[in-house]
């Protein structure tokens, strides 16, 4: 099986890099199944109806949310509709769910929204979440598991990577925005700390640099903006799975002036 990850689609600059590239990567490579990140496709924030099902056209499968998800209150009714998940450790009793199960070239693929601690709102404990979440997938007999671990520190990404590896198929990290270089294949997972965002690339995490700027600057407040105009950047993550465990995987960065870049995994293990 072949999958495909995209980080955080940032506002209309990631949104336009996927429908311009997406459908071409899919048929080069042989893409059977691409999850993205929905939490900041809208403006930066949330993702609108209109963007879900934008997004869906362009050649994602399935997206996986944040701490942006309740950003844009219409998305609610799509969380049960729509190939959409929120973070899986969430309390019980908020809408949508982090897990779920997909047939894909013939095999079960279950796809895993967590979130970490760190700068995050109150949440269940991410670990023992993704632990016993993976632990009954496997139970139930679904062989390939991709979990997207939306969170702040890199040391609580390390920490799921060495709770998890040799167990399932892919973790790849989001909600830095910034992508790290230390894509691998630690026993039979494909890791990566941060994929990146898909959006912008000259600014500050994808957003006009104004803003954040003028905040660190005075320490006052601003709201931040998806720049009009900007130099973009896909980042997308392509992965062989058998068996449930990855056996090749590679990194490109698609720039909008023609350039591309392939990072392929080192191997532990
Ligand atoms: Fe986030």
């Amino acid at each position: 099986m072949k999958l495909a990850f995209i980080g955080d689609i940032v506002g209309r600059p990631g949104r336009v890099m996927i429908k311009e590239h997406l459908k071409k990567l899919r048929r080069e490579h042989a893409i059977d199944f691409v999850i993205a990140n929905y939490e900041n496709a809208s403006h930066g924030f949330g993702l609108t109806v209109k963007n879900a099902h934008e997004l869906l056209e362009s050649g994602i499968d399935c997206m996986s949310g944040g701490n942006h998800t309740w950003d844009k209150k219409d998305i609610l009714p799509l969380l049960e509709s729509l190939p959409l998940l929120r973070p899986h450790n969430y309390p019980e009793g908020v809408p949508g769910s982090g897990c779920r199960i997909f047939d894909v070239a013939g095999e079960k693929l279950a796809v895993l929204n967590i979130m970490g601690h760190y700068g995050m709102p109150y949440v269940d404990n991410a670990f023992r979440c993704a632990r016993d979440t993976v632990a009954q997938l496997k139970a139930e007999g679904v062989k390939h598991i991709f979990l997207d671990f939306h969170a702040e520190a890199s040391s609580e990404k390390r920490g799921m990577m060495m709770l998890l590896q040799g167990q399932v198929s892919g973790i790849m990290g989001t909600h830095t925005h910034v992508g790290s270089d230390d894509l691998q294949i630690a026993h039979g997972t494909a890791y990566v700390t941060d994929i990146g965002l898909s959006g912008c690339r000259d600014n500050v995490i994808g957003m006009d640099a104004k803003v954040p700027l003028e905040r660190f600057l005075t320490g006052m407040a601003g709201r931040f903006e998806v720049p009009e105009k900007c130099r973009k950047i896909l980042q997308i993550a392509i992965m062989n799975l058998e068996e449930g465990r990855c056996t090749e995987a590679f990194k490109l960065k698609i720039f909008d002036d023609g350039r591309t870049i392939r990072t392929d995994a080192w191997r532990e293990g």
